[in-house]
């Protein structure tokens, strides 16, 4: 039976990266050797990590004054070195989640927090806006998308302060304007690779604002400098990360990715605003086009084990909601094919016809 991979992270990437990174697995660059046996101080590697920057930078429409680097890890390590490197005095966050508390609660071992606004009034179903920004905040943290609860930033914030996001699982979904950033970094076991890396996206000069002496690993002046080779980088994520940008660039950048994620996100939530059994648990405005929550609507509640049964017996796979948020979460990334959403909104009409006289 063909599997509908709605997998929260990490997640499905394209079937032909999935397929060249086996085969670079066996035989990397037709040079005999498997590429997690051999150095990344090699030419080929050299290629590797030269081409995963121009793609980024070409997709993102990422300036020259902005370095890329990447770092062994997970978004939770940016999560203090973010803080380490940069909160000298006061920062602020906005609380948009698990993730975002995460970051506040490392952030505070540096320095002063101030969240500047929070959606926990709601358990996190919206996006706090048009809040104020104090001018005197060493920098703005936000996580673009709350993989968790479902909600998405769908602008670019202005800030007059540096502003830092964690774009862990909305990275390269949808256009970014990233000249309103400071930095953006996020774990790429989503959108991008196999978990264990980290890439990073920072303006240049904000390695003069790094604001104590640290640990040669924790600088990122050290990653940027040594061009991510400081030590020995995540080989294989990067090598999966270079060919999932290359896909997304094959496939027409990320204005057609974008469309596609509107189109796919758009035919679940209308199902789920249509079909009497299901409801969305987050605000229209904010929903989010990578992580889809809902529930069962209010008299249905019962059939929630079933539904995640009956799906499953249909090839869904990683529907279930995260325990903070009951349900069930549909994850359409990017390499989420449309069919896929079909399979499942099929699915929800077929379980209606059942349950619904
Ligand atoms: C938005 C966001 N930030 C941070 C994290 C934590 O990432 P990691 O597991 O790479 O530390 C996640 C993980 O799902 C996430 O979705």
């Amino acid at each position: 039976m063909k599997k509908h991979n709605f997998n929260a992270g990490p997640s499905i990437l394209p079937d032909e990266v999935i397929r060249k990174a086996a085969e670079a697995i066996v035989d990397f660059n037709g040079s005999g050797l498997s590429l997690l046996s051999i150095s990344h101080r090699t030419k080929d590697f050299d290629e590797v990590m030269a081409e995963a920057d121009s793609l980024f930078r070409e997709l993102l429409n990422i300036p020259d004054n902005y370095k890329i680097f990447y770092i062994g890890g997970g978004a939770s390590t940016m999560f203090y070195e973010v803080a380490a490197n940069f909160l000298g005095k006061k920062a602020g966050y906005v609380n948009t989640g698990v993730w975002s508390k995460k970051a506040i609660k490392e952030a505070k071992r540096y320095g002063e927090v101030e969240v500047l606004a929070a959606s926990d009034d709601r358990n996190f179903t919206y996006i706090p806006k048009g809040f104020a920004i104090p001018e005197d905040l060493d920098y703005l943290h936000i996580t673009t998308n709350n993989t968790i609860y479902g909600t998405e930033y769908h602008e670019d914030l202005s800030s007059p302060v540096p502003l830092i996001a964690d774009m862990s699982s909305d990275i390269l979904s949808r256009p970014v304007d990233v000249t309103k950033y400071a930095m953006i970094y996020g774990g790429a076991q989503k959108n991008l690779a196999p978990a264990g890396v980290v890439f990073a996206i920072i303006r240049e000069d904000m390695l003069d604002k790094i604001v104590r002496d640290l640990p040669t690993m924790v600088s990122f002046r050290t990653h940027v400098e040594n061009n991510s080779m400081f030590n020995t980088p995540p080989v294989f994520p990067i090598y999966v990360l270079k060919e999932t940008l290359k896909w997304l660039k094959s496939i027409g950048g990320v204005p057609e990715i974008y469309r596609r994620n509107v189109e796919k996100a758009q035919l679940l939530y209308d199902e789920i605003d249509r079909n009497p059994l299901f409801r969305g648990t987050v605000e229209k405005a904010d929903r989010s086009l990578m992580n889809i929550c809902f529930v069962m609507a209010e008299g249905y509640e019962e059939l929630a084990p079933e539904f995640l049964e009956f799906a499953k017996e249909r090839g869904m796979v990683g529907i279930k909601g995260h325990r903070l948020v009951g349900g069930f979460r549909a994850s359409c990334y990017n390499a989420l094919p449309k069919e896929s959403v079909e399979a499942l909104v099929a699915c929800m009409r077929e379980f209606e016809k059942l349950h619904v006289k």
